[in-house]
């Protein structure tokens, strides 16, 4: 780690529960570059760290953030910043009250909510437009957007949507690139028919949380706007959040042949236990609820997931429960990892880290059962004709390579001149990783 780039008072109140509490905050808060310092009136972050048990404790923590507050006007009228949270069972009776009564408070954490301190510190900083300078090892594999391919070719990625509010747990995305931010809805429309004019397709929306875009009527109204668009006969967007799959959104599957019947909707694990230290926001029933809406109006929707094996605390049951919920859901493809502890985390801080080998062995009996999911959903096209949108010649002369709707690779023999073409093809077979076919009408 770092050397402490910002500095942290905590001033604890009370019995010993609260003294190992404010440790815990230092351990969650020192990847985020808070070094210790006994000089509240250099701190960059004050807590408080209360007690309720004697009488008038209230009234004490009150005079004490006037005296803060004094400190924190020091501070800003030098040009500073201060950020004063008031954590421990004061914070826990009142609440939100506290900051409607001292409006210095900048934030309120309960002893159930610490290792939530970096989410609600990121947040306090971005209503004050700034990003966290933090210790974030910042992995491409995990936060990146997919670079932009074959931007020539006749599919292309467009960018609507950046950043996550979701603070799942494991997660560097929030603080990396901060919060959510949407592109204007004719921004992208002028961005699309510019690519339709040059020849694309089919369009991949991206964003870190695709779904949560915000631009007038939301994704689906964006969907809708697109697929009136000449010429652009393809929409898919990647990656959502189960959380955000709104009605409407669903409703636009059912509506609109251009959105593709294939969605990527991350899960990440089947235990409710592990899913509510993720902090994802649903639990297995309800994800598998959503699947059920969602093939309701789209039966043939192909899905895909991301998971993660290994994450603090996950014992073979917990596990067993990611096996059960891939059984029940079917995933046509899927994105899976060993848990990987990112600095500045809530996550990396929890105890119960799960030894290599453990996530190893699960990974690969994960990995096992998504592979023979996605082969079987391969070979049950065998037999179909698909439209599929050939992008480029085969590996082999004379052979095309494209994609079905649900985003398998097909392969057939056939003129290049079928390139940027929507071509109905007979399925003769699917192997894991893709499908063989012939075309079905005669091509001059
Ligand atoms: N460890 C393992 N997997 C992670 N992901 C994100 N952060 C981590 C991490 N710390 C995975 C999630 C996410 C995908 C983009 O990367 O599954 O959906
Ligand atoms: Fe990261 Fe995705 Fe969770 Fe956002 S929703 S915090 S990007 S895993």
């Amino acid at each position: 780690m770092s050397a402490p780039t910002k500095r942290l008072y905590i001033k604890t109140y009370g019995c010993q529960m609260n003294v190992y509490d404010s440790e815990r905050m230092a351990d969650v808060l020192a990847p985020l570059g808070y070094g210790m310092t006994d000089r509240p009136e250099d701190a960059d972050l004050v807590v408080l760290n209360t007690c309720h048990i004697r009488e008038k404790a209230t009234e004490k923590v009150y005079s004490e953030l006037g005296y803060i507050k004094q400190m924190k006007q020091a501070r800003a009228e030098a040009g500073g910043q201060m950020t004063i949270a008031v954590a421990g069972c004061v914070a826990q009776a009142e609440g939100e009250q506290i900051m409607i009564r001292q409006p210095a408070v900048d934030l309120v954490v309960g002893p159930q909510a610490y290792h939530q301190l970096p989410e609600l510190i990121a947040r306090t900083h971005r209503k004050r437009g700034e990003r966290l300078a933090a210790d974030f090892a910042a992995d491409e594999k995990f936060d990146a957007l997919p670079v932009e391919r074959n931007p020539t070719g006749v599919t292309a990625f467009l960018t609507v949507q950046e950043g996550c509010d979701k603070f799942c747990t494991f997660c560097v995305v929030p603080y990396t690139r901060g919060g959510e931010w949407s592109r204007p809805v004719e921004t992208v429309l002028a961005e699309a028919r510019d690519l339709a004019a040059k020849g694309v397709r089919e369009v991949t929306l991206l964003g870190q949380n695709v779904n949560a875009y915000a631009g007038e009527g939301g994704l689906a109204g964006l969907a809708r706007q697109l697929a009136k668009i000449e010429g652009l006969d393809r929409i898919r967007y990647t990656t959502s959040h189960p959380a955000d799959m709104g009605d409407d959104l669903i409703a636009a599957h059912a509506e609109l042949p251009q959105l593709m019947p294939y969605l990527h909707l991350p899960v990440q694990a089947g235990s409710d236990k592990i899913l509510k230290a993720m902090n994802r926001a649903h639990t297995a029933e309800s994800y598998l609820r959503l699947v059920e809406k969602i093939r309701a109006a789209r039966p043939d929707i192909a899905m895909a997931g991301d998971f993660i094996v290994g994450f603090p605390g996950e014992r073979d049951a917990d596990f067993e429960a990611t096996l059960q919920l891939v059984r029940e859901v079917g995933y046509a493809g899927a994105f899976s990892f060993k848990y990987s502890r990112r600095p500045g985390t809530p996550a990396s801080a929890l105890p119960g880290q799960v030894a290599d080998e453990v996530k190893e062995e699960r990974l690969a009996r994960l990995n096992a059962l998504l592979d023979e999911q996605q082969r079987a959903f391969n070979v049950s096209q065998a037999g179909r004709v698909l439209p599929v949108l050939f992008e480029r010649p085969g590996r082999h002369p004379g052979q095309l390579s494209g994609r079905s709707p649900y985003l398998q690779a097909v392969h057939v023999e056939g003129p290049d001149h079928l390139i940027g073409q929507i071509v109905p093809v007979r399925i003769e077979s699917g192997q894991k990783m893709s499908l063989a076919g012939v075309l079905e009408m005669e091509t001059a």
